[in-house]
């Protein structure tokens, strides 16, 4: 057993933060919170705290990179010195680039890219707070400030983790439950065509395991997306 290791992960079919195994953390998301960015969103989800900041379609620097036929999406996802209970080391690391890599895939297939040939779209994801799920957040958040900034894109893209703690398949894991338990699996999903842009495993699932926590992980997507469209209906109005 390690060092702060909790002996159990589950107690009387409840984890320790007293969720039921599938209850999300609770989640807040504000639209356009910040004036110079084109579009903006801040997200709280359980001990997670995000900013993300989307700029153009603007011009391409380097001008090598712009593509003739359509615009380039570019994701930085970085954490904050102070974001982690050891400081992180600032600027980036093979975690930040793996994680910047990730979110562009699972962004850009919903970004109508072709409509703005010879520009970039840039999307900068600021972890202010971390508490595992911060791939998830981040995607979650840039997706509302993709919207924000009036990108047209063919869908949101909602994030959610399930994983395997204590031997029982639970929805969005904490940052004790992601140390100490056996899997973590990261989903994206575009609601609207049922597809699937980010999956990612950490950790060991049988394969009904693993096809229980994958359903599961779409199910908090779902819920995800009610909040991402509540924060999106709550600045613009509409249905
Ligand atoms: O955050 P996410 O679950 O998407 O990615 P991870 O690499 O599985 O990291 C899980 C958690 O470990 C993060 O959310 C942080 O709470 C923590 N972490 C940390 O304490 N220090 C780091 N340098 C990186 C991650």
């Amino acid at each position: 057993m390690k060092v702060g290791e909790p002996e159990r992960l589950i107690i009387d079919g409840k984890r320790l933060d007293g969720r039921a195994f599938d209850e999300l953390r609770p989640i807040k998301i504000e639209a356009g919170v910040l004036k110079r960015a084109d579009g903006s969103a801040y997200l709280e989800w359980g001990g997670n705290k995000v900013m993300a900041a989307c700029y153009g379609p603007r011009e391409v620097h380097p001008r090598h990179l712009a593509r003739p036929d359509s615009a380039i999406l570019r994701c930085i996802y970085n954490m904050a010195a102070f974001s982690v209970s050891d400081r992180k080391r600032p600027g980036p690391d093979r975690r930040s680039v793996e994680i910047s890599k990730v979110t562009r895939e699972a962004l850009e297939h919903v970004v109508f890219t072709h409509l703005f040939p010879r520009t970039a779209i840039d999307v900068f994801i600021e972890i202010l707070q971390a508490n595992a799920g911060t791939r998830c957040s981040g995607i979650t958040a840039a997706s509302v400030a993709l919207a924000d900034a009036g990108i047209p894109m063919a869908d949101l893209v909602p994030a959610c983790a399930a994983g395997k703690v204590g031997g029982e398949i639970v929805l969005d894991l904490n940052d004790v439950e992601d140390n100490y338990g056996e899997a973590d699996l990261p989903v994206a999903i575009t609601p609207k065509k049922g597809e699937v842009t980010l999956l990612q495993m950490d950790g060991n699932f049988t394969r009904e395991e693993f096809e229980k926590a994958f359903k599961l992980a779409i199910k908090g997507c779902k819920k995800v997306h009610k909040i991402q469209k509540e924060a999106l209906r709550k600045k613009y109005g509409g249905t």
